[in-house]
């Protein structure tokens, strides 16, 4: 049966089907190829997009506007402090209003319930822009640029290191799972994902062949990676927390020390930002920590192919969820 998602909300992945995951990733690639050939097609002409941000961001917030003005949308930025959401109105009313003024809303935020409860009172697609639980958008740019460099994504072994139950490893088992990689969480104990989700994983796994192991072993984890990929140690809103993960996460640092652990010669890919160096343009002097900059600026680094396949993975999700033309 063809695919179609035509007035779906993108909230996580686990509520597409590969089959369905595989018509993004294809739909990505082939407006990537337009866009390279400098054709817009403006699949999206006349629609309006809200964009809600309540935490900071670069490539998402691009990734939106540029997509949405590519396909001929109009994009709102929505700031924390220039709308009511959840201060003197409520998400529910919020939702309600933007969606009967506009055709698509994108949410960044803390809650996932917030997210959730804009899909459910808006009754246009939302997409989630980042969550404190999951980050979609990120993981189809990750399996787009995956893709790219293997040609495939059956049997790839897949090694996220660092924050173990970030929105980041979340969101990559699930993916991982979906389109039946071989994934391993590699962290300490006390990060590990919650038992639930794992669960969750591995009942994908049976369906697809993908694989999940959850490991506090570096060694073990990243034996055989194809791909290592690591985040920042404190996510948007855990700021306080830094302290504490650098001293529980610097054996999971990601140097070439743990590239020859993997034993191949894997990609290294990052959502992004990254602390990877001390450099004068910056606020604070933090230096390296979840990367080192020899990985960072090495031949393994596809980081900027990933940040770029925010746009076109992004721009797939709307023209799908919105109508192709
Ligand atoms: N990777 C990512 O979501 O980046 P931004 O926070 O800059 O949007
Ligand atoms: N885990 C990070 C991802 C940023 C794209 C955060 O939530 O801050």
């Amino acid at each position: 049966m063809a695919v179609n998602l035509i007035g779906r909300s993108f909230l996580t992945l686990k509520d597409f089907t590969p089959e369905e995951i595989r018509y993004m990733l294809d739909l990505a690639k082939e407006l990537k190829k337009l866009k390279m050939a400098g054709i817009k097609p403006r699949n999206l002409e006349g629609k309006n997009i809200a964009l809600i941000f309540e935490k900071a961001s670069t490539r998402t917030r691009c990734a939106f506007v540029v997509a949405a003005s590519d396909e001929g949308a109009h994009a709102e930025y929505l700031g924390k402090d220039d709308i009511q959401l959840g201060k003197k109105e409520t998400v529910a009313d919020t939702a309600r209003v933007l969606g009967r003024m506009f055709d698509g809303i994108q949410f960044r935020g803390f809650k996932h319930e917030t997210v959730e409860l804009l899909a459910k009172y808006s009754g246009v697609p939302v997409w989630n822009g980042l969550t404190d639980k999951f980050h979609p958008t990120q993981v189809l740019a990750d399996l787009m640029t995956i893709e790219e460099h293997y040609g495939h994504l059956k049997g790839i072994t897949f090694a996220f290191v660092g924050d173990g139950r970030n929105n980041m490893a979340n969101s990559l088992m699930i993916g991982c799972a979906k389109m039946g990689l071989d994934c391993r969480i590699v962290a300490p104990k006390g990060l590990h994902p919650e038992k639930e989700l794992v669960d969750t994983v591995k009942a994908i796994c049976k369906e697809t062949g993908g694989k999940i192991t959850i490991t506090d072993n570096v060694a073990k984890g990243v034996k055989d990676a194809d791909v290592l990929y690591t985040d920042v140690w404190a996510s948007m809103g855990e700021e306080a927390k830094m302290q504490a993960r650098i001293t529980l996460l610097k054996p999971y640092q990601v140097n070439m020390a743990m590239i020859k652990k993997t034993g191949k010669n894997p990609i290294f890919l990052h959502c992004l930002p990254a602390f990877h160096n001390n450099d004068t343009t910056m606020s604070k002097d933090i230096g390296e920590m979840e990367v080192t900059d020899e990985v960072f600026e090495s031949k393994h680094s596809k980081v900027f192919d990933e940040a770029e396949n925010r746009l076109h993975t992004i721009k797939a999700v709307m023209v799908a969820t919105l109508g192709v033309k």
